[in-house]
Parts: C-alpha cells; structure tokens; sequence
C-alpha cells in the first residue's frame, strides 16, 4: 500500500513513497517530472510479467489470448477511471502526438476552405502542429488565441472572441507545460459547443497533478501519456463512444471497425497496456477500504496536490529570494507545480548543465512549446523549468534553490 488513510485524510509520506522507485536510489533531485516521472517497481513488474507470460493476439480460445485481451479491458477500464471516462472511448496510441494527428487528420476529412479551427499559442506544439497542417492540406483557416504573456493565463475571452459557426475544433490545453497555467477549460469547451465545434483538450501535463473530470471540463477528446505519471510511454485519448463511432479514420481493410479498436492501428502494446494499468492502481494506492478506485484516486490526488503545492510555495519564494532569476508565468491564478525560470545574463543550458553536475535535474529548453517560448520572449532557447512531483522532498527543493542562489551569485 502507498498511502496510509488517516481520519480520512490521505497522510502523504514521501520517504515510503520514494521508496517504490529504483530509478531514485541513483540520487538525482528529479525536477524533470512534467518531461516524463520515474516509475515504480510495481509498474516496472507489470511490463516484465507481461514479456514473461504467454500473450497472443486478442481472442478466446487460448489462454495467451484471453490475457491478451484481458491486459488491453483493463487498462481500458484504468485509464477511465483515471480520468473520469467511458472504457470503451479510451484509444490507445504510440503517444499524444502521434493520436492528435490521426485524430486531426480524421475529423479534417470533411473540412474545406471556410471552415476554421483554434489553436492556442499556450499549447505545446503536439497539440498545435497536427491542426496547422490538418487546416492547411483542407484549406481551412486557422485562429490563434494569444495568452496574456505577463500573467502566463490564456483568458476565455481570448478563445471565444474567435468562434464562429465555422469552428470545426478549438484545440486547447488544460495546464502548459512550460508555465503551469490552467485554463478554464469548461468555459472554453461550453463555447465550442454552442456554435457546434468540437474541442480536443491536450491533458498530458494536469493529468498526473489533479484528478481529471473529462465530463466536468466538457472535452469531446481529452489526451494524456501514461509516462508522465509513472506508466510507460504511450499515450491514450478518452471520447464519448457515440461520437468515435461518427469518424472513419484511416485504417486497414481487415482490421475491426469497432470502436475504439478502430482507432488503434496495428497490435496493442500488451506489455505497456498492463504498466498502464499498473501506474493507475500505484496513484490508487488500491487501498482495501476504498469504495472504488476512482474514490482512492480521489483520496491520492488530494494528498499529492497538498504535498505539491507546499513545495511549490517554498521553490518559488526561494527563487524569488535568489537574486538574478526571473520567474516566467508565475502570476497565473492556477497553476499546476511546474516553474519556469531564467538566471539573467545565464543561458538556460548552461544552468540545466551547472544543476546537472551538482545531481540536480532541471532541464532548459521550450519543451516543445514552442509558440509559448517566443510569445514569452524566451525564443527558441527558452529557459529552465523545474516541476514538482509527488516523489519531490523538500530536502531537494531547498538543493535547487541553493544551487541557484550560488549559481546567481557567481
Ligand atoms: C503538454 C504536453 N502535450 C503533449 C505532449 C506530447 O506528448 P507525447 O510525448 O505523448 O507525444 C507533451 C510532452 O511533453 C506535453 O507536455
């Protein structure tokens, strides 16, 4: 069991935590979280015994087979319940990018010169990039909504102002990777939705820090890689199965035309599917007296955000006090625990590789948010971002903040 239950309240216990990480006993301070977590034994386990069993294509006769299909209806049914979905809309893929342009592609089949679609420049470019050329190869227009580059927040407004009954999609993220800020996004995707235009909702940086509603924020396809909270690196897609079963994606020609199978090109990755399920059932904890593991999800969330905001309070008001360094984005309302930062007169690499000799990992960079970066007036360089995760101790964040103040005194 990860977590102990105390009066009801998850009593978060990072050093029990920690220890279901091998990857942590090499001793790096992890800031490097929102590019990708560490993974626990358990998850690890789950992928090995999956290479070590019989598995074979999906079926019913064998038993290779009925594992197979077993490992892909439960990690079905994990994925769900991590983010509030329906089992049967959750598609599988290689990773987020790579469903985003399959599904930009499919929806674009029936688009042309006068329809539009939204991106934002808060996005990371995976949730950009597959619209752009989606629009571009039908003619279609596409709108960009700007975010407030001092306060780092995306406003409502600046989506809606660009809605018409010509919006096809408004691709919006749910938290940027780079700054952490969090749009509204059940606002954003109600106005979709009343001049009819469906939104695809780029969730791979809130998911592994806050327990995921899909039906609360209104998303017609929200996105997310296990790898970033703790699971193997694959991606998933949750949708309402009505409206997968509306799209032809491209596919082959024996290939089931069920859904979601219909989606997933070529063999499932069995063994990464049962880590999938194995990285749900670690945020779960799977405690004996939860009702349901959405209910323990629950329960661990809560515990991880208390862990993770307190963290955060105490970097940030480190770096502040650090002298020389520039906190990007900070000012947003709500922000999930990831900070960006420059040390003036410092290039981002060359902080990432001082932190990296003291065992600190913090990478520099835009981090694929690309249109982010320059709207920020970071450039293609970008800066130097540091997030918390659920394995973080204050210990390491007292590390990092020293690093930086001798860093920025030198
Ligand atoms: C916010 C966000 N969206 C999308 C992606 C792309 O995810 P994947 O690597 O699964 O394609 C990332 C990866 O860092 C990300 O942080």
């Amino acid at each position: 069991m990860v977590w102990s239950i105390l009066g009801g309240m998850a009593d978060f216990d990072v050093t029990r935590f920690r220890s279901h990480f091998p990857a942590l006993a090499e001793g790096a301070a992890h800031f490097d979280g929102p590019g990708g977590s560490q993974v626990p034994r358990s998850v690890a386990s789950a992928v090995a015994d999956t290479l070590c069993s019989a598995v074979a294509n999906r079926g019913q006769n064998t038993a290779a087979e009925r594992r197979a299909d077993a490992i892909v209806l439960d990690a079905r049914r994990a994925a769900a319940d991590l983010v509030g979905g329906t089992p049967d809309g959750i598609v599988f893929g290689r990773s987020m990018t790579q469903l985003t342009y399959d599904l930009a592609r499919t929806l674009a089949k029936d688009w042309g010169p006068g329809d539009e679609v939204v991106v934002t420049t808060l996005d990371h470019d995976a949730n950009i990039r597959p619209w752009v050329q989606a629009a571009e190869a039908r003619g279609a227009t596409v709108r960009w909504a700007d975010f407030d580059a001092t306060t780092g927040e995306l406003d409502v407004a600046a989506v809606t102002g660009l809605l018409s009954e010509r919006t096809r999609v408004v691709a919006v993220t749910a938290a940027s990777n780079l700054l952490g800020s969090r749009p509204d996004v059940p606002a954003i995707t109600a106005a979709a939705r009343e001049v009819g235009a469906l939104s695809y909702v780029d969730g791979v940086h809130l998911t592994p820090h806050t327990l995921v509603d899909v039906g609360a924020l209104g998303a017609d396809f929200y996105a997310c890689s296990p790898y970033k909270f703790f699971g193997p690196h694959l991606g998933f897609v949750a949708a309402r199965p009505a409206l997968l079963e509306t799209l032809a994606p491209d596919k082959l020609a024996p290939s089931t035309n069920a859904v979601p199978e219909r989606f997933e090109l070529g063999t499932l990755p069995y063994e990464l599917l049962a880590g999938t399920t194995a990285a749900v059932d670690f945020l779960a904890g799977i405690t004996p007296d939860a009702e349901s593991r959405r209910a323990a999800l629950a329960t661990a969330f809560d515990a991880v955000a208390r862990h993770e905001e307190a963290l955060m309070a105490r970097l940030e008001d480190g770096l502040e006090a650090a002298g020389r360094v520039t906190l990007h984005g900070s000012r947003a309302r709500r922000r999930t625990p990831t900070v960006l930062f420059s040390v003036d007169g410092l290039a981002p690499a060359e902080v990432h590789a001082r932190l990296a000799r003291r065992g600190v990992n913090a990478p520099a960079g835009t981090f694929y948010a690309l249109e982010c970066s320059r709207r920020l007036g970071l450039g293609d360089a970008g800066a130097v971002r540091a997030g918390i995760a659920p394995y973080t101790t204050e210990a390491e964040v007292n590390t990092l903040v020293e690093e930086i103040a001798g860093i920025a005194e030198s």
